[in-house]
């Protein structure tokens, strides 16, 4: 089995990054981390790609004129680098069609809540546990899946469940899902390189 060529997008502090960096380290996933993307200059997450030596590139979308062209900044970089799969990782901007065609069934993102539940539109980040809370549901969890033309609307590769519990707010079931998104994303990983 080859190993995968990865790239990892983000938006902000990278621990489903780290948790991808640390997976390799211990030899769980046979693959490398070939570049780590960012719309934000002041992502965390460069830093962490930076500490452990991955390149890494912010990528101004105020330097192009559209989101095509923005798009298609980024599928340069990943196509020189002979990419395989493309983890979005807390990633806040939609992809262009002309980006999921180039990497047909070789992007998955990670989701904080259980799919179809809390979930499209304006669904993510603190809003998703918001919602939870608001609803009263007992259960929440996380769901990594393939990223189609749709808004989380690819098929499902893994879910893992969190129970709510009644003093539960934002930050500690935040808190709670995160570490389940780690774990099942690294879960999601290895079933890719594995088919
Ligand atoms: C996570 O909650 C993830 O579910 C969502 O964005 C957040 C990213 O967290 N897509 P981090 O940047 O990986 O820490």
């Amino acid at each position: 089995m080859s190993p995968l060529k990865i790239a990892v997008l983000i938006s902000g502090g990278g621990t489903n990054l780290q948790a991808i960096i640390d997976s390799i380290k211990n030899g769980y996933i046979n693959g490398k981390i070939e570049v780590v993307v960012s719309n934000k200059k002041e992502a965390y997450g460069l830093v962490r790609a930076e500490k452990n030596n991955i390149d890494n590139i912010y990528i101004n979308r105020k330097e192009f004129s559209n989101d095509i062209e923005y798009n298609n900044k980024i599928i340069s970089e990943l196509k020189k680098r002979n990419i395989n799969l493309v983890v979005l990782a807390g990633y806040l901007k939609i992809l262009s069609e002309e980006f999921i065609d180039e990497f047909e069934n070789k992007i998955i993102n990670i989701h904080p809540s259980l799919i179809p539940s809390f979930c499209g539109k304006g669904y993510y980040g603190r809003k998703v546990h918001e919602e939870v809370l608001k609803r009263g549901v007992k259960i929440t969890g996380a769901t990594v899946h393939y990223v189609d033309k749709g808004t989380d609307t690819g098929p499902i590769i893994i879910q893992e469940s969190v129970r709510v519990e009644d003093d539960d707010d934002v930050d500690s079931l935040q808190k709670k899902v995160l570490e389940v998104e780690h774990e099942i994303l690294i879960k999601a990983i290895k079933i890719k390189e594995e088919s």
